[in-house]
């Protein structure tokens, strides 16, 4: 669609960046917190852990005055449950919640509108030893958790978001790191703790409107539009076939309360079904979200199943991510889009697609709580860090969220990957992300300073421009 008059952004366009507690905040054992998943992963041979990460833990104070220079309209965090619940359940932990305290009166005092993740990939490790996910406990674990920070700031957060990528943690659990041993769960295991956190994400949900009125929350999974590599119908139903199985079965379930059919049919052909407690259907009925985040990178080209082990193949760049699935689809090269150093499709048109399939199909308001391009970024001798590809990338997806907004999509706010630089999924420092330099090595901590990129400047005149800047 090509108009002949752009409306602009909403005067109220949430302008944000976003974080992950166990990626900036460090402190991972201090004033009570207990570790996490992620604290037990195995790190690659010299890459940064996440023990110290940007060190936000101590900065936070610091770090929030920066993301006001920069004129955030929102923060997207999460927050540590094992900060707040060191034994995953149980007693709160004081000081853990003092610090989230804290950081949301910072950033309210700013003017910032906190938005909320309750979990994004960092199990309490002790849960974990008693079966994670696939433990049925672990529900009301993780809603018991969540009782405890609606009572405690539903006063002041509106925005909540309810499981970070559950589509990552299923389909590429390896994309979250390895464990130690390096033995991933069977994807039967899998699919069952999927349902699982379909059922503790409905309840969390439901409990969010009964604790915090006027509060919204969603989910955030990782959606994306698959292209079919060439006109042939097999394609068409690969394409299809993927799409649904990596992002739509997901928020199906999350806004509709049922799984998708198709994806039903395949879990159990597959024999990977999960079993249901009598009362599941009715309690993911009864919880349902105000909006769909989204986190979008990258869009992926599809062609038809081989059949065979052909179709499986590693993800450009990562031998942690798996693509194919013998009989569902193959991984195709896609000729018109660019790709980054680490082989992640570069397709801001994508975004403007994806944004349209999610809302056509939910008619939920649309918030973007991912999004930015991995790089290693340098700091230059003259302390400037001239991440020209970070704007660029950026600037090309804000146009497209601007013509997804003439499209008639509702969208509420863009959030990119990251307001700081984060200690990325298994890449360390290697691989940055955000507007904000942080002065550390793999190993060497040096002063863990923080210095404005080039991007700093730019998103800077972009929010106070409310998006009109370059145009
Ligand atoms: C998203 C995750 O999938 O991608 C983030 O929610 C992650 O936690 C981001 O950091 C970028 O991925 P990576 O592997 O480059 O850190």
């Amino acid at each position: 669609m090509i108009y002949q008059r752009l409306n602009d952004f909403p005067a109220d366009f949430l302008w944000g960046a976003s974080t992950s507690a166990y990626q900036v905040e460090g402190a991972w054992d201090e004033d009570g917190k207990s570790p996490s998943i992620v604290d037990m992963l195995d790190h690659p041979q010299g890459t940064a852990d996440f023990q110290v990460a940007s060190d936000h833990y101590h900065r936070f104070r610091e770090d929030v005055a920066l993301f006001a220079e920069l004129g955030l309209k929102a923060y997207r965090f999460s927050v540590a449950w094992t900060r707040v619940l060191p034994a995953g359940t149980g007693e709160v932990n004081p000081a853990g919640l003092a610090f989230y305290r804290q950081l949301i009166d910072a950033l309210l005092a700013h003017g910032i509108e906190p938005v909320v993740t309750l979990y994004h990939f960092d199990l309490p490790y002790v849960l974990e030893q008693q079966g994670g996910w696939s433990n049925r406990a672990t529900i009301d674990a993780f809603v018991a958790y969540a009782g405890v920070l609606f009572d405690a700031f539903g006063d002041r957060v509106k925005y909540w978001l309810t499981i970070n990528e559950q589509n990552t943690m299923i389909l590429h659990p390896g994309a979250i790191g390895m464990p130690k041993g390096g033995a991933l769960p069977a994807k039967r295991v899998l699919y069952q703790q999927s349902h699982h956190m379909l059922v503790a994400q409905a309840r969390v949900m439901a409990l969010c409107h009964q604790r915090c009125p006027g509060g919204k929350i969603g989910p955030a999974i990782n959606t994306t539009s698959m292209y079919q590599e060439t006109c042939h119908p097999l394609d068409a139903i690969a394409a299809h076939n993927w799409e649904t199985l990596r992002c739509w079965s997901f928020l199906d379930v999350a806004v509709h309360g049922r799984y998708n059919p198709l994806a039903w049919r395949y879990l159990q052909d597959r024999g990977l079904a999960p079993e249901m407690a009598p009362a599941d259907a009715a309690l993911l009925q009864a919880g349902k979200p105000d909006y769909v985040a989204i986190n979008y990178y990258s869009t992926a080209t599809i062609a038809a199943s081989r059949g065979d082990g052909s179709d499986v193949s590693a993800r450009a760049g990562d031998q942690q991510i798996m693509l194919g699935e013998p009989g569902v689809y193959r991984a195709a090269e896609n000729p018109f889009v660019g790709k980054t150093r680490y082989g992640w499709v570069i397709d801001p048109v994508g975004l403007r697609l994806t944004l349209r399939k999610t809302y056509e199909r939910y008619h939920l308001p649309i918030l973007i709580t991912e999004n930015g391009i991995g790089a290693p970024d340098e700091l230059q001798a003259d302390g400037t860090i001239d991440d020209d590809y970070r704007i660029e990338f950026m600037r090309r997806h804000v146009e497209q969220m601007l013509l997804a907004i003439n499209d008639g999509v509702d969208l509420l706010g863009y959030c990119p990957w990251a307001a700081i630089d984060v200690v990325s999924t298994h890449q360390g420092y290697a691989k940055r992300y955000g507007f904000i330099y942080v002065n550390r090595g793999e190993q060497d901590l040096k002063d863990l300073r923080r210095i404005r990129k080039r991007s700093f400047g730019w998103y800077q005149r972009l929010i106070a421009a409310n998006g009109r800047l370059d145009r």
